[in-house]
């Protein structure tokens, strides 16, 4: 099974896919690729948006470059990064945190300004992640994260796979339940 686990950055992918890679018996099940690694390392990105600070990856080469990382997998394998849900996947996972809470989360990288954090909070406020995979996949779901640890965040995870692997839907992680304009509005 090939399943896209993205969020908007801040939420989680990357601690959660380190849990995944340190523990022997995780490992073994699945296979982890880190997306962002990819782009960067062999610069799949068409351009750099000075004034937003991010790369504009280059999504054809992407598809293409993954296809053959994918054939060197063997068992599941997990895409990481922010921009996987447009790539093809059995399945999409997003990963999802209340955008004060990313925030805090954001405001501790020493490499991010005070607009880029506004940005992406905004962005998570307005389910943009969660939209563009719904647009592009059938079968997507979403963690609240906000006030779990990585290790709850890891079992979730791996309980929507194992979950979509017997064939059972994981009506738990079904989106729709979370809301952040209207908790955002509220407070
Ligand atoms: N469930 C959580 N509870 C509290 N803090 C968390 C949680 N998940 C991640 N964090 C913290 O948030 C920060 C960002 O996490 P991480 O780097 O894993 O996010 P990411 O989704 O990979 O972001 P990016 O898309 O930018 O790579 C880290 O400092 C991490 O320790
Ligand atoms: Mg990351």
């Amino acid at each position: 099974m090939l399943i896209a686990l993205t969020g908007t950055p801040g939420t989680g992918k990357t601690s959660v896919c380190e849990v995944l890679r340190e523990h022997s018996n995780y490992r073994k099940l699945y296979s982890i690729i880190d997306v962002n690694r990819l782009i960067l390392d062999e610069k799949l990105f068409t351009g750099k948006d000075e004034v937003r600070d991010t790369y504009e990856a280059d999504i054809d080469k992407l598809r293409e470059r993954m296809k053959q990382e994918i054939e060197k997998k063997s068992g599941d394998v997990i895409m990481e990064g922010h921009l996987c849900h447009l790539l093809p996947a059995d399945a999409v996972i997003v990963l999802r945190a209340h955008p004060v809470a990313l925030r805090k989360r954001l405001g501790k990288r020493k490499n991010y300004s005070f607009q880029k954090v506004k940005e992406n909070a905004d962005a998570e406020a307005l389910d943009v992640i969660l939209v563009e995979a719904a647009q592009r996949n059938k079968s997507v779901f979403e963690i609240n994260t906000t006030n779990m640890n990585i290790i709850a965040v890891v079992k979730s995870v791996i309980s929507v796979i194992e979950d979509l692997k017997l064939g059972k839907t994981p009506e738990e992680f079904l989106p729709g339940k979370i809301n952040w304009i209207e908790q955002v509005t509220k407070d």
